[in-house]
């Protein structure tokens, strides 16, 4: 297979706000991807719907073509997943390069 990530028709609501909407997308191996768009779009839904924090209403979130569904987010790091997050916070007890390390995708 050469995508890494498939996200296929991801559908998210939030008692009505639609975040989501039948997304989907492939991410070919070794590529970089950027997901651009005003505040509220959905990215940070997106990240956390890949990532495990959120559940999909609907739609498949495939990484390494295995099926994400219903695995928590630590499972899912475990795979290689790994995220920051909007608001960052670091960990000031280990060093900057430990700080970075495993952060791949930012939300
Ligand atoms: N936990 C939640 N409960 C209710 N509504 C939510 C929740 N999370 C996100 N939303 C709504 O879903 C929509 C998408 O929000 P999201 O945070 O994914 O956008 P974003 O593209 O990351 O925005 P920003 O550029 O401001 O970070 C917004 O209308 C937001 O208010
Ligand atoms: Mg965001």
């Amino acid at each position: 297979m050469n995508s890494v990530l498939n996200i296929i028709n991801a559908n998210k609501n939030f008692d009505g706000t639609i975040a989501l909407d039948d997304f989907s997308l492939d991410v070919p191996k070794s590529s970089i991807i950027g997901i651009i768009g005003p505040n509220g779009a959905g990215k940070t839904t997106l990240f956390n719907v890949i990532t495990g924090f959120l559940t999909p209403d609907s739609g498949k979130i495939i990484y390494s073509g295995r099926d994400l569904n219903g695995l928590s987010p630590y499972r899912i790091t475990r795979l290689g997943m790994v995220r920051t997050f909007q608001q960052l916070r670091l960990i000031t007890r280990i060093s900057v390069l430990d700080n970075r390390r495993g952060s791949v995708a930012s939300t």
